[in-house]
């Protein structure tokens, strides 16, 4: 079997922690128990663009079981953690990935990939859709998923140019998806980011967040929550209302560039901090992004300043400018959560990646009869995964009665 990973003997310690992670994603392990009983995805070949975490590796041998043969694809040059992509291929999942990749070998992989010919890909930010759209022509595919809101509006702006090959099911539009993964998972894990690579007192800190969507609202609660004076950056008038009446003051990038202390950026968008906001900043600032690309935040710009720049510990590299002030810069711009730290925990995980499965089944199963478009995660789907979830965590809700039932459908009943 072809792979390419960093050091095969490191797959005891990526079976730990995947197992570790299994325990902790009691939804998709038990999509895995019906998966394991039906084979609902024999014969299928799947390739996949995903962060090579033991989250994803629960997922792909979940897939694995269902009948599916895998090929993966990191989605990040720093989210691949090695010990991990040891253990899948001993797992029988052809792994092309390892943390440190250049943009060239990132490239190589996704080619590598799609050697084997897919019938559906899987993919995070879109750049396997892209690339397949590209230089692909040839290939047939029954369909594709994809993971994250960067990737989805690519692939919308694929299906309004016409130029969409094939059906996609948007994961990251779930429900069960972007409130729990987008905002509580990277509130909490890119915090977690931080203070692996910082480890500073967030209390009595001024934050600054740009974007106030999902992730940025799960990043700003949660540095709200440890003490920390927030900021909103926002170019949406709804989102700063939200963020205004959230408790967060709200201002330009311009305005906040000279008062924050740690800027996040989680906008999805690009140059959201620049030059003319870094040379304002004070001293010591301490610069993370959380969007998907490492193009939020100027990093070419920086260095261009910069008079010197050292890397005091992993993951923190100083920047002097020549106004005499220190700029430090987290993960090199990209996103910090993943690079480092270790992404979402596991228990955010299940509920996306039992989306990702569950969404693989329906493509296979409804194979032909889908059109070129960016679809929903169906509503059923949605809801199973909400109900397994519930179940793992042995919460019950509360059932409707018949009478309820009828009168949530009457329209004559008033005051
Ligand atoms: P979203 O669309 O809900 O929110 C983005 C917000 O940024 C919007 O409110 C928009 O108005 C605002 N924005 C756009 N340009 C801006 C600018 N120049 N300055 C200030 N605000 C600006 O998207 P969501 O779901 O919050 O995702 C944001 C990014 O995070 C995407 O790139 C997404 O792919 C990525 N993401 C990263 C994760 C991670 O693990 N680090 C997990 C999930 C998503």
């Amino acid at each position: 079997m072809d792979y390419k990973v960093k050091d095969l003997s490191l797959a005891e310690q990526g079976k730990k922690q995947i197992e570790w992670a299994e325990i902790h994603m009691p939804a998709l392990m038990e999509i895995r128990k019906q998966f394991e009983k039906e084979k609902p995805l024999q014969g299928l070949r799947i390739s996949a663009v995903l962060h090579v975490t033991k989250e994803t590796a629960v997922l792909v041998k979940t897939l694995k079981i269902g009948g599916a043969t895998v090929a993966l694809a990191g989605s990040n040059p720093l989210s691949t953690q090695d010990d991990v992509a040891a253990a899948l291929v001993e797992e029988g999942i052809r792994v092309f990935a390892w943390r440190g990749e250049t943009e060239k070998d990132y490239y190589d992989n996704i080619k590598e990939i799609l050697k084997y010919e897919p019938q559906i890909i899987m993919d995070d930010g879109g750049d396997l859709h892209a690339y397949v759209h590209e230089n692909m022509p040839q290939l047939k595919l029954f369909g594709g998923t994809e993971e994250t809101t960067t990737g989805v509006i690519r692939l919308k702006a694929m299906e309004e140019q016409g130029v969409l090959r094939y059906p996609v099911i948007a994961v990251n539009n779930a429900f069960t998806k972007y409130l729990f993964d987008n905002r509580i998972g990277t509130g909490q894990s890119t915090i977690d980011g931080i203070l692996r690579a910082t480890n500073i007192l967030i209390a009595g800190k001024v934050a600054v967040v740009a974007g106030y969507g999902w992730v940025g609202r799960g990043i700003a609660q949660r540095l709200r929550g440890m003490g920390a004076r927030v900021i909103v950056v926002e170019v949406s008038p709804l989102r700063a209302l939200e963020a205004v009446m959230d408790g967060f003051d709200v201002m330009p990038m311009s305005k906040a560039a000279e008062l924050g202390e740690i800027f996040i950026t989680a906008t999805g968008n690009i140059n959201v901090i620049r030059k003319e906001h870094i040379l304002k900043m004070k001293d010591g600032a301490i610069l993370a992004n959380s969007g998907h690309f490492n193009v939020e935040i100027d990093v070419k710009g920086l260095k261009e300043m910069a008079k010197s720049s050292r890397l005091i510990r992993p993951n923190l590299e100083e920047y002097e400018l020549p106004n005499g002030k220190r700029i430090y810069l987290l993960a090199e711009g990209r996103l910090v959560n993943l690079a480092a730290a270790e992404g979402h925990p596991s228990e955010v995980m299940d509920l996306s990646f039992s989306n990702q499965a569950l969404s693989v089944k329906y493509i296979y199963e409804n194979r032909g009869k889908l059109e070129n478009k960016v679809y929903n995660v169906p509503q059923e789907i949605d809801e199973t995964v909400a109900k397994l979830k519930l179940k793992g965590m042995g919460i019950e809700i509360e059932p409707m009665t018949q009478e309820q039932i009828e009168y949530m459908k009457q329209w004559r009943y008033g005051t």
